[in-house]
């Protein structure tokens, strides 16, 4: 029997793409350029199965001519690149790569608070540029983080493995903002308090870390109305999606010192970044690196796999997103 057609969007390390060659007939983007709306139209005619990811712009546009396609195997946990209405008036299954990338992306929003809160991007820019004249006890003064207040927008599982970090190995009082109740249990381990409104949470912290879905709820969540009610010491950290800030206010507080200092590793616009970020020393700016260890970005590929088989053997996929 033929094997189904799988069209891969971006390439996928080695070993894994060879395993995706072991079970379906694969075409990969060999030279790992983003797909254009026409070349995913076309991958939708032809392919069984597209395995997509957040450079993938599946809006209803696209994915209204229909197509051939049966799933979008998206390699990555947001969809919010899918436009999911669609996709299920086309009849299109479509799954994610949820728990595999928690810990990483913690962790990497942990790398952009001390980064923020300890300059170290000024630092590093002014030593390669030959501009450090050594030790001396005014030197780029920074923000301590040990003992400070971490405020969590989205408690999921990413906002958790976050908090864990910061109160368990940095000494942080945790406070969140979750949509449902956060378990009892949760709050108790990390000594943490849910507030029920944005607005009660964001003059009470010194960090501020993003960790909520993409969706027309969370645009522009942070906003200059919500920078305005920080406090002038705080920081903003976002490793959640682009468009859950407004780049263009966050560069205006910024830079009057509304807020003291951002770490970013998402955009709005994807791979643009807002020019008045770009010209500032106090935003940390990373390109979207969250999940991107080897062992995350191979075990992404593996779920990617699993949900593929499940799928063409007539089961649930284990990820399927509703
Ligand atoms: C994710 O998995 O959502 C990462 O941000 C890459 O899309």
């Amino acid at each position: 029997m033929a094997k189904p057609l799988a069209i891969v969007t971006r390439r996928w390390p080695a070993a894994l793409e060879a395993r995706l060659a072991d079970a379906f007939e694969v075409r990969l983007n060999a030279d790992d350029h983003p797909f254009s709306a026409e070349e995913l139209r076309a991958a939708l005619n032809e392919a069984d199965a597209l395995c997509a990811t957040v450079t993938d712009d599946l809006s209803a546009q696209v994915l209204s001519a229909g197509g051939r396609t049966r799933v979008i195997a998206n390699f990555g946990v947001g969809v919010n690149h899918i436009d999911m209405d669609a996709a299920r008036a086309q009849g299109i299954a479509v799954t994610n790569t949820p728990d595999v990338l928690t810990e990483c992306t913690a962790d990497l929003a942990m790398a952009l608070l001390l980064m923020s809160a300890r300059r170290a991007g000024e630092g590093e820019r002014e030593l390669r540029a030959g501009k450090w004249s050594g030790w001396r006890p005014t030197h780029l003064t920074s923000t301590r983080v040990w003992g400070k207040t971490l405020g969590i927008v989205g408690m999921g599982r990413i906002g958790i493995a976050t908090a864990r970090r910061a109160h368990h190995g940095f000494g942080m009082r945790v406070l969140c903002f979750n949509r449902s109740r956060v378990p009892k249990a949760v709050l108790g381990d990390l000594a943490a308090e849910q507030v029920d409104s944005l607005d009660e949470l964001l003059p009470r912290v010194d960090f501020l870390s993003l960790h909520c879905p993409a969706n027309p709820e969370s645009h522009h969540l942070i906003d200059a109305a919500s920078l305005a009610r920080m406090r002038p010491s705080a920081h903003l950290i976002n490793t959640a999606r682009g468009s859950v800030v407004d780049e263009a206010a966050l560069a205006e507080a910024l830079g009057l010192g509304v807020i003291a200092g951002a770490g970013l590793d998402v955009y709005e616009a994807e791979p643009k970044v807002h020019p008045g970020l770009l010209a500032l020393d106090n935003v940390v700016l990373l390109p979207h690196l969250g999940s991107g260890t080897d062992a995350t970005r191979e075990a992404m590929g593996l779920r990617v796999l699993d949900n593929l088989k499940a799928f063409f053997a007539g089961q649930p996929p284990p990820d399927l997103c509703t």
